[in-house]
């Protein structure tokens, strides 16, 4: 791919490749609040979030950022900045509020509003079809572990794409399966909580077979120049010593955080060494004939959030049980590497995000990449001057967009990088507590400041790059 030549006179400026696609992220239930408005029907996260003792500092969405009414100031923050995309979520409660049947008119002309408000102003929009707010009723009805549900996603999916698809080009079905599936399911800490570890693996399965069945829904449905694709976290694991019990404990966190995933989607297989992890836990009987084919939709995007990689070693603890999201590696234990961490307590690596995105660019051959997420929390504060300064968040993402350039260089076809996130808001099990914002938030007043960070990402944005001009 051609990259513009650095400038002599600032040996640190880079530029990104003609037309990169620069943009900031949300998600519905982190932002919209207005819970029990317009005939939205509860999802997952509203029950989990009035859980006693499930979100650490006591808060829930049904306010958040109030976004549901504020949604018009939030555009006009980001034509501020020129983003060229803003990626957001859709809430199925809000679109099919009893999870199946037709959808609610009010909550199609909420998102068609502001995917013509965000056209008017030059940012494409970019949704996700499912970023972890299911309809209460459908976990009702078994949830995730249940295969119905992954038939369910494909028809919501079908009908929004038909009623949106006018509007919206590009296409995101799942917001990383890892987190719905192992954290909501096997550890218990993200809706709807249980601690089933066998489930967790089921879970797994009917989401991506509903990314499938969705994305040939959206296919067979037409649509000019529309993308379609998925976003993965993916977690890098590296052993901490040559001992061959390290090596395994790195295969196997790799097994259940990355490749559970990427070998389904991209080749059309689960990982055998996976499936034998597994086998003390459950016989992959809930697999039909047919599922992986389905699974293995050719995609036109591979959304990558990356925020850290682990360095792991053996432990002694149970495999499967305990709460542990990493169902047939619970006993891997991560080592600290002394490196700075952010205020999530996640160590800052960005060598981690070269490191995923050539790996994965390598392995799988897949379709052109896109960073949907990545970025940083941080005690941000409204100073007395009345800005907010978070140099940190600057550094960090700094640093990151000369990884993912690094990676482009050595051939990496990364179309967009997006900022996670536009503003600060209900960081899930961590509530009101986590900033990850380039543009802060006080929840009381629900006045939205621009962090000095936002006014940087707006240079970095009109450069393409990072450094100065000659
Ligand atoms: C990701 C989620 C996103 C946000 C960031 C910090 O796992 O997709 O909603 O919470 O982490």
């Amino acid at each position: 791919m051609a990259i513009e030549s650095t400038n002599a006179s600032d040996p640190a400026a880079i530029r990104f490749p003609a037309g990169f696609g620069w943009g900031t992220a949300t998600a519905s239930y982190q932002i919209e609040g207005a819970v029990g408005e317009d005939g939205r029907s509860p999802s997952i996260w509203d029950t989990f979030s009035h859980t006693p003792g499930a979100i650490s500092d006591g808060t829930n969405g049904d306010r958040a950022d109030d976004h549901y009414h504020r949604w018009a100031e939030d555009v006009a923050l980001m034509a501020g900045m020129n983003l060229p995309f803003y990626r957001f979520s859709l809430a199925w409660p809000r679109l099919q509020p009893d999870g199946r049947g037709e959808l609610s008119q009010r909550g199609v002309d909420f998102y068609a509003r502001l995917a013509d408000a965000l056209r008017e102003r030059g940012i494409e929009p970019w949704v996700t079809l499912y970023h972890w707010d299911l309809p209460q009723v459908l976990e009702d009805a078994g949830g995730w572990p249940a295969r119905d549900t992954a038939l369910r996603f494909a028809d919501y999916a079908e009908k929004v794409h038909d009623a949106l698809g006018e509007r919206i080009r590009f296409w995101t079905t799942l917001n990383e399966p890892y987190c719905s599936s192992l954290l909501g399911y096997a550890a218990g800490v993200h809706a709807p909580g249980r601690k089933e570890p066998a489930n967790a693996i089921r879970a797994i399965h009917h989401l991506l077979l509903g990314h499938g069945l969705a994305v040939q829904a959206m296919r067979a449905g037409g649509g000019d120049g529309h993308e379609y694709g998925i976003t993965l976290n993916l977690t890098p694991a590296m052993p901490a010593s040559e001992s061959e019990a390290d090596a395994d404990a790195a295969r196997r966190s790799d097994g259940i955080s990355n490749r559970i995933f990427l070998d389904p989607l991209l080749r059309g297989s689960y990982p055998e060494d996976v499936v034998a992890d597994l086998e003390p836990l459950l016989a992959f009987d809930h697999v039909q004939d047919g599922d992986l084919e389905t699974i293995a939709q050719p995609l036109d995007a591979l959304g990558i959030n990356y925020y850290f990689r682990h360095l792991v070693r053996a432990g002694s603890g149970d495999r499967f049980g305990g709460g542990t999201p990493q169902v047939g590696a619970g006993d891997v234990e991560i080592v600290s590497r002394g490196l700075p961490r952010t205020e999530m307590g996640w160590e800052i690596d960005p060598e981690g995000l070269y490191h995923i995105l050539t790996r994965v660019w390598r392995e799988y051959g897949p379709p052109p990449l896109w960073v949907t997420e990545n970025g940083r929390a941080s005690a941000d504060v409204v100073a007395d001057d009345g800005g907010v300064h978070d140099a940190d968040r600057i550094e960090y993402l700094d640093a990151h967009f000369r990884a993912a350039h690094r990676a482009i260089e050595d051939g990496v076809d990364l179309r967009g990088y997006f900022v996670w996130t536009l503003m600060d808001n209900f960081e899930w099990a961590y509530g009101e507590s986590k900033r990850f914002g380039i543009v802060h938030v006080d929840y009381e007043t629900q006045q939205r400041t621009p962090k000095d960070s936002s006014r940087w990402f707006a240079g970095v944005i009109a450069r393409n790059g990072l450094g100065e001009d000659a």
